[in-house]
C-alpha cells in the first residue's frame, strides 16, 4: 500500500476547511493506503502560541481527528513533538536547502507579513521541517490543499539533492489534491482561504461552534453585490457564492452542477439557510463523537503513546540512514 502523511496544526479550533480540505480525505484514504496522521504542534510554535491554549488544541485536535473517523487500528496517529525524530531529520534538511529557495515560499511572505512582530527563524524553516515530516516516513502521496504545493515541490528538491549525493536515501512524494474542497474560503472575504488563527472570528467556522453560532455565521456570509442576485457557481465573478455551494456541495456530497438548478428562482437566503442546515448535520454527529473522546484522558494518553510508538520506529530507521549518510559516527 503506498503511504501517505498528513497534518493540522493545532494552532486553533480546526475549521470546515480542515475537514474539508484534509480531513474528509483522510478518512476515505484508511482503506487503500498505509496512512500517518499528526497534529504538527512543531509547526505551530511558528507563530507565538499561548501554552495552555496550545495543550488544549493538541487534545481538541486529535479527538476530532478520531471524532471525524480516524481510526488509530488502522492509521498511526500521533503528536509530532512525541516522535523527536522530526527535529532531528529538520536540521539534517536545514542544512541542504538554500536561502534562495526558502525566500521565494509564499506561505512565508504571508505569515511574516501577518506576524510582523515576530518573523522569527521557524517560521522561515517551516516547509523544512515538512519536508522532515514527509521524508521521515518515505510517504508515497501527500493529501495537501493547493496552498502547500509549493512546500511538497521543496520536499522533492531537497530529497533529489540528498539522493544524488548520497545514493538512494528518501522516496519522492506526490501531492494528492483533492478536486474538490481544496480550498474552502473565508465567509466575509471569500477571497482568501479560511484559517483558523484569522482574527476575524466571521471568518472561519470551527468544528467544534456551537451550532447556533455558526448559523448566524453563515447567514452573515458575504454574498456577490452584483446587479443580478443570481445563484450560480462561478469563483471569479461570484466568489461568496461559490464558496457557500461548494460548502453545501462537499456536506451534501452532492456535485455542484446539480445543486444550481434547484437555486434559479431561488435568493441567496435560501441558499444561505440550506448551507447552515447541511453544515449542522454535517457537525452535529461529529461533535458528539468528539465529546466522549476528548472526555476519556485515558484513552487518548493510549492513542498517543500507541500512535508515538509505531511513528517513531519508523522514522528511526530514516534517520539512523541519514546520519550514516553525512558521516555520523553511530552511539557506541
Ligand atoms: N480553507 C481551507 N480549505 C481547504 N483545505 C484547507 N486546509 C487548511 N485550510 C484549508 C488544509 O488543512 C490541512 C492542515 O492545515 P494546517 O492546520 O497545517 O495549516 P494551514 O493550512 O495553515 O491551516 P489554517 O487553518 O490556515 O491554519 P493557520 O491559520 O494556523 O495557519 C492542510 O492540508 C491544508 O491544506
Amino acid at each position: 500500500k503506498p503511504i501517505v502523511l498528513s497534518g493540522c496544526q493545532p494552532s486553533g479550533q480546526l475549521t470546515l476547511g480542515n475537514y474539508m480540505g484534509a480531513l474528509k480525505q483522510w478518512v476515505s484514504m484508511q482503506s487503500t493506503h498505509d496512512c500517518l496522521y499528526m497534529l504538527v504542534d512543531l509547526h505551530a510554535i511558528t507563530v507565538r502560541q499561548e501554552p495552555k491554549a496550545l495543550h488544549e488544541a493538541s487534545l481538541d485536535g486529535l479527538a476530532l481527528y478520531l471524532a471525524c473517523g480516524i481510526d488509530p487500528e488502522k492509521s498511526t496517529l500521533f503528536l509530532q513533538s512525541h516522535v523527536p525524530q522530526h527535529a532531528q531529520l529538520s536540521w539534517v534538511l536545514n542544512c541542504y536547502a538554500q536561502m534562495g529557495e526558502l525566500n521565494r515560499m509564499t506561505q512565508f511572505k504571508d505569515k511574516s507579513a501577518k506576524n510582523e512582530n515576530n518573523i522569527n527563524v521557524g517560521l522561515y524553516s517551516y516547509p523544512v521541517l515538512q519536508a522532515a515530516d514527509i521524508l521521515l516516513y518515505q510517504a508515497n502521496e501527500v493529501p495537501v490543499g493547493e496552498d502547500q504545493k509549493q512546500h511538497l515541490e521543496l520536499t522533492r528538491d531537497i530529497a533529489t539533492r540528498f539522493n544524488n549525493l548520497y545514493g538512494d536515501i528518501f522516496t519522492l512524494p506526490e501531492p494528492h489534491i483533492p478536486e474538490q474542497g481544496a480550498r474552502i474560503m473565508s465567509l466575509q472575504e471569500p477571497e482568501k482561504k479560511m484559517s483558523k488563527s484569522d482574527s476575524n472570528p466571521n471568518n472561519f467556522i470551527g468544528l467544534l461552534e456551537d451550532p447556533k453560532k455558526l448559523i448566524k455565521k453563515i447567514k452573515r456570509a458575504v454574498t456577490d453585490s452584483d446587479e443580478q442576485a443570481r445563484i450560480y457557481f462561478n469563483p471569479t465573478e461570484k466568489p461568496g457564492v461559490s464558496n457557500l455551494l461548494s460548502l453545501l456541495s462537499l456536506a451534501t456530497q452532492t456535485p455542484v452542477e446539480q445543486l444550481v438548478p434547484a437555486y434559479e428562482d431561488k435568493m441567496y437566503g435560501h441558499l444561505k439557510s440550506d448551507v447552515a442546515d447541511a453544515v449542522v448535520a454535517l457537525l452535529e454527529p461529529i461533535q458528539t463523537k468528539f465529546a466522549a473522546f476528548r472526555n476519556d484522558q485515558a484513552y487518548l494518553n493510549k492513542v498517543m503513546r500507541e500512535g508515538a510508538e509505531k511513528a517513531q520506529a519508523k522514522a528511526e530507521k530514516t534517520v539512523a540512514r541519514v546520519y550514516d549518510a553525512v558521516g555520523f559516527i553511530p552511539r557506541p
